[in-house]
């Protein structure tokens, strides 16, 4: 089963992120998992065969990137409808507004009618509500993105296991 994670990236965080989550996919038997940068023209028959799609991109003033959502508005072509979705993103402050962009990403993949998953609750710890976000130490000395990579590894494991069990069968 193929299973697609889809980023923007300027300087290499979000990319990072799409590579733990896909490492995390990979580590459930039978699954192939893919990254594509927006930027690098996405190999679209692979996505438009794979069963769940993951996207992600940095925060922007609170906002998901302006790439992103042209993507997203373009995507119309990928035949994401019925798939499983879901989303992550990477942002330099702690408060610094990634939540938002993964709640506006899902919102766009509801609208292309695909079927989110964040685990939310239900997988137990680490609780992850709407998907992972990674901070960076640009700025908070505390931070760092490596301290978030067992979330997106977690998170690709768990959207992998769904996907398998909602589509292979
Ligand atoms: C134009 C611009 C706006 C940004 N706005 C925010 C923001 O609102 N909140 C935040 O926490 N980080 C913000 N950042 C920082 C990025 O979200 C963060 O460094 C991210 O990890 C970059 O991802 P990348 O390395 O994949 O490009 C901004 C960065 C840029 C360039």
């Amino acid at each position: 089963m193929d299973l697609a994670v889809i980023y923007d990236s300027k300087s290499g965080n979000t990319a990072k992120a799409a590579e733990w989550i896909a490492e995390g996919m990979k580590s459930v038997e039978g699954v192939c998992a893919r990254t594509f940068c927006i930027a690098e023209d996405p190999d679209t028959d692979f996505i438009k065969g794979a069963k769940g799609v993951v996207m992600g991109c940095p925060t922007y003033a609170g906002l998901m990137t302006p790439a992103m959502r042209d993507f997203l508005m373009g995507a119309g072509k990928l035949g994401l409808a019925g798939k499983l979705g879901g989303a992550f993103a990477t942002q330099q402050y702690t408060h610094g507004g990634a939540e938002l962009v993964i709640q506006s990403i899902l919102v766009n993949e509801i609208v292309q009618g695909m079927l989110c998953f964040s685990g939310g609750g239900s997988c137990g710890r680490p609780i992850i509500h709407l998907g992972p976000v990674g901070v960076n130490d640009n700025v908070e000395s505390f931070n760092g993105l490596e301290n978030y990579r067992e979330y997106f590894t977690v998170y690709g494991e768990r959207f992998a296991l769904k996907a398998k069990e909602l589509f292979d069968r």
